[in-house]
């Protein structure tokens, strides 16, 4: 059985994968982001962004005194399809007629 340590456990993100990354030259929390989907996860890196860091710095990639989090995009919490599905649609999304 194969050793794979996750560090991003709701996008599978393991610690073999950010050693790709950083001999590839990403080393930014933002980077890494992009690049692995790590903190994208239901819960938008609460779980794992810490963890980065902490690898980061312990690797010589990151100056704790300037580590950063990645930007939280909406939505901030998990939100179901159900509650998506019961917003109201006001008279702004409904598509225009075309002419002819
Ligand atoms: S553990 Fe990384 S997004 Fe949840």
């Amino acid at each position: 059985m194969s050793e794979r340590r996750f560090v991003c456990r709701c996008e599978d993100v393991t610690l073999a994968e950010l050693d790709h990354c950083l001999a590839r030259g990403l080393a930014t929390v933002e980077e890494i982001k992009r690049y692995t989907g790590l903190g994208t996860g239901p819960c938008q890196g609460k779980e794992c962004v810490a963890l980065l860091c902490r690898i980061l710095i312990d690797r010589g990639a990151l100056d704790p005194a300037t580590a950063q989090p990645f930007t939280a995009r909406p939505p901030l919490e998990p939100v179901t399809f159900a509650t998506l599905a019961a917003a109201s649609l006001g008279p702004a999304t409904t598509p225009a007629k075309e002419p002819g």
